[in-house]
């Protein structure tokens, strides 16, 4: 059977909005992005969010709209790169059909970030170091939860699609 909803999870600049966009439109499932939940139910951005709130704020917040969104069916679900780091988080994402982990080498992940004014967490003076400390915690998280591991590495965001609908069940 089609997965109920499809969850995409992996760390930043994997392209889990662009390819979950397209992979909606593909299933004729609604688009839902965490970020852009949490921006909208707060009517501030997430920079604005980190910085008032600090992480801890943002993370509630963000645990919050993964609980209201774990009741959806037939929706492709981007998530922010740190979902995973909550092990309630982990619980309720293993228990979701499917999460799809995309999967990007650092060097991929360094340059789809490399101009990034928007993120909280790359605003430091070593953005790349960042990338792999945050990778090498998050990884065995996105393994751990992942139904299906799809490698975005050198392959645009339709081919990524196609991927993807390869390895789901289609009916
Ligand atoms: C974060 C990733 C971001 C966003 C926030 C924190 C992270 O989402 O949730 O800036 O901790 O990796 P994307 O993965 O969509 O960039």
């Amino acid at each position: 059977m089609k997965p109920r909803n499809i969850i995409l999870v992996g760390p930043m600049g994997a392209g889990k909005s662009t390819i979950g966009r397209l992979l909606a439109a593909k299933l004729g499932y609604g688009f839902l992005d965490t970020d852009h939940v949490i921006e909208e139910k707060t009517g501030a951005d997430i920079a604005w969010i980190f910085d008032v709130e600090g992480e801890e704020g943002f993370r509630a917040r963000e645990h919050q709209v993964l609980q209201e969104l774990s009741g959806e069916a037939h929706v492709v679900v981007a998530t922010g790169g740190g979902i995973v780091i909550r092990s309630d988080n982990r619980s309720i994402l293993a228990a979701l059909d499917a999460v799809i982990y995309l999967r990007a080498s650092v060097g991929q992940l360094i340059e789809r970030t490399a101009r990034d004014k928007k993120r909280p967490l790359l605003q430091v003076e070593d953005p790349k170091a960042k990338i792999i400390s945050l990778l090498a915690e998050r990884k065995p998280y996105y393994e751990e939860i992942a139904d299906f591991i799809v490698d975005t590495d050198g392959h645009s965001p339709r081919a990524t699609v196609q991927q993807i609908l390869q390895l789901i069940p289609s009916n």
